[in-house]
């Protein structure tokens, strides 16, 4: 039986990895019900955080999951409280690069850190993706060179 009725958790979920699918997975053995709080592109903009997949993309991939039942926006670092308060929540769950950082709100539910699936983030893939287009570029200018002899051998 979980013991939460209702938790949240919030985070940007770009490109939606196992790693995500997991920290969702393990919120729902803590809680009935799951709302996430989906980081718009103009809070990742403040935070500094440059995504792939747009807002309503990623709102509407989080919302597929089966262990998920609300979906709301994430607009602001000050919204939390308002969000605890609204939505009756019992605990705020996040990953432990978190650690810390919000156990402010533990006045006003349960604030529970767990640990990250390891070797997986949104960063590494969009360096990864950034990788193999730089190996394409570098392949593309090989074989324009080779075309660019070729025809040069043709004149
Ligand atoms: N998370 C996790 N395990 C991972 C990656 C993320 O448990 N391997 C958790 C984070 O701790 C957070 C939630 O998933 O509570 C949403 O995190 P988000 O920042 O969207 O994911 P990252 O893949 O870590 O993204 P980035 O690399 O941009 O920080």
């Amino acid at each position: 039986m979980a013991k939460f009725k209702r938790a949240i958790t919030y985070g940007t979920f770009d490109m939606f990895h196992v790693g995500h699918l997991e920290l969702l997975k393990r919120i729902k053995n803590h809680a009935e019900e799951i709302v996430v709080a989906v980081s718009t592109d103009d809070f990742n903009t403040i935070k500094g955080k440059k995504t792939i997949i747009p807002y309503a993309q990623r709102a509407q991939i989080v919302e597929a999951i089966r262990y998920v039942d609300r979906v709301i926006p994430e607009h602001s670092w000050e919204q939390k409280l308002e969000d605890i308060r609204k939505y009756q929540i019992d605990a705020l769950i996040m990953g432990d690069d978190w650690e810390g950082k919000f156990d402010f709100l533990k006045p006003y539910c349960e604030v529970i850190y767990l640990p990250r699936t390891k070797d997986i983030s949104s960063t590494e893939l969009k360096e990864t993706l950034k990788a193999i287009s730089c190996v394409n570029v570098r392949e593309l200018n090989h074989a324009l060179e080779i075309l660019t002899r070729i025809k040069e051998n043709l004149e």
